[in-house]
């Protein structure tokens, strides 16, 4: 039996702050002491946080490990990505298993294990992408949601890639309503875009800032739309992933404010970045690849569109869409056509420095709010709550001790992610973790790697429950 003690700090969760002591025993949070009330031990470990807070770890809910997309993989695998993203204090992902077209989805599920174990550093659980929803697959997502994959993305975009069609939707959801499974909708309507982006191409258009113009928001809007039209009709609830633009939000706010199940997460690339960084030009005319992520970044604007609904509750969880490629061999694969650049950005290890820096600090969102879309929420919505996402009694000792005041520098150099560059080259930034814990381990202290390979467990997820 391994006994902790994480004294003087302040316990914050999604609801309250106050003063406390955190005792461990092995796994799982067992006490949490009044000031000066823990008994004086032994403990086997002792870590002082007076001065700093007290914060469930973070739970990345949309994360692209050694993701095969745009003729390559993304450059992060289970081992480097979980390991970066414990770094930056986050120490549960949800990843995306994909059905392979005309495949079952098993053998898709069999291959995201053989990914992940053995090398996760942090816990992790999957969604399953569904590519074609047919009679076979259908009847598969009941032994899948047993298993504790219970939500399953499905693409309105990219077609001849993951794109199913509104029927497959549909019936897609009606099953997941059946199951207790959550739909999680990429909402863009990815016919009209190809016509659009060949079209650019067609006139010389080959930049990376073309990348957002031929995916204009009015394809999110009404991909979010239809999606609600066809989880109201299937009395399905239904989760939007990474929501970029306004007027896909005002679907979703009248959609809740009609009292539809309906959430979204939006990511700090739609918070901190806009299509001024897809503009860039850099030495060679291509900086901008670097920022190519679908939905694409959004004019300037809109960022404060996605605090206010960070604010006002319709936008309940931030998640990264970590989907790392390097500029060197990946990205310079659209050097002539931004068409090819492959889609993705790194981010699972920078959401809380931001989030902290740019919501807390900057008097956005409250501490206890930070908590609720970085860690309570992704857990109550996926199945993880309250094994995961809070400090109480019983959970288990994800833990960050954090120090709100830290300055540090985001750059490639300063940060693990397996990638060639930061999209956030020379930003300073404030708060990080100096201690962080996953099952009552401490994984990093002080910036230093304490894990190993393979510390990470798959973790099961109940079946969805209204939040
Ligand atoms: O650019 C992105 N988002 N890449 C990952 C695939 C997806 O649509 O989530
Ligand atoms: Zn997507
Ligand atoms: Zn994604």
């Amino acid at each position: 039996m391994t006994k902790t003690l994480i004294s003087g700090g302040t316990v914050v969760t999604a609801t309250d702050t106050y003063a406390a002591d955190v005792a461990i025993v092995d796994e799982k949070i067992a006490a949490i002491f009044a000031p000066h009330t823990a008994p004086p031990g032994p403990w086997d470990l002792t870590i002082d946080a007076r001065g700093k807070y007290i914060l469930p770890g973070g739970i990345d809910a949309h994360t692209h490990m050694d993701m095969p997309f745009g003729g390559t993989s993304s450059s992060d695998d289970f081992e480097t990505g979980t390991r970066a993203a414990a770094y930056g204090g986050t120490t549960t992902i949800i990843d995306f298993a994909i059905q392979t077209k005309g495949d079952p989805l098993r053998k898709g599920l069999d291959t995201w294990y053989a990914k992940a174990e053995g090398k996760a550093a942090g816990d992790y659980a999957f969604h399953m992408i569904m590519t074609d929803v047919n009679d076979q697959t259908i009847d598969e997502m009941a032994g899948i949601v047993n298993e504790g994959i219970s939500s399953f993305k499905m693409f309105m975009a990219y077609p001849g890639v993951f794109h199913v069609d509104d029927g497959q939707i549909f019936r897609g959801m009606q099953r997941a309503e059946e199951l207790g499974a959550l739909i999680c909708m990429h909402a863009e309507n990815g016919i009209p875009i190809d016509i659009l982006v060949a079209q650019a191409l067609k006139k010389g258009h080959t930049t990376p800032i073309y990348h957002a113009l031929t995916r204009p928001q009015i394809a999110e809007e009404e991909g979010t739309f239809r999606a609600l039209c066809l989880a109201e009709m299937a009395g399905a609830p239904v989760y939007f992933v990474h929501l970029s633009a306004e007027r896909a939000l005002k679907r979703v706010i009248e959609a809740r404010d009609r009292g539809m199940p309906a959430y979204a997460e939006t990511c700090p690339q739609y918070l901190f970045l806009s299509q001024d960084d897809l503009a860039r030009t850099g030495d060679d005319g291509f900086e901008g690849a670097k920022f190519v992520c679908t939905p694409p970044l959004r004019p300037k604007a809109m960022q404060e569109d996605m605090w206010r609904g960070l604010r006002t509750h319709d936008l309940q969880v931030v998640s990264t869409d970590h989907c790392p490629f390097c500029m060197k061999g990946q990205k310079e694969l659209g050097k002539d056509s931004f068409a090819k650049i492959p889609n993705g950005m790194p981010g699972v290890e920078t959401r809380m420095y931001l989030l902290w820096d740019g919501g807390v600090l900057q008097n956005r969102i409250s501490m206890n709010r930070f908590v609720e879309i970085t860690a309570t929420a992704p857990a109550k919505i996926f199945g993880l709550y309250p094994k995961k996402g809070t400090i109480a009694i019983g959970a288990d000792a994800d833990i960050l001790v954090w120090d709100g005041e830290k300055r540090h520098i985001l750059s490639e150099s300063t940060t693990h992610m397996r990638v060639d560059y930061s999209p956030y080259e020379g930003k300073e930034v404030v708060g990080c973790p100096t201690h962080v814990l996953s099952r009552g381990r401490v994984i990093v202290e002080n910036g230093v790697y304490k894990g190993k390979k393979g510390d990470g467990r798959f973790v099961k997820r109940s079946t969805f429950n209204l939040m």
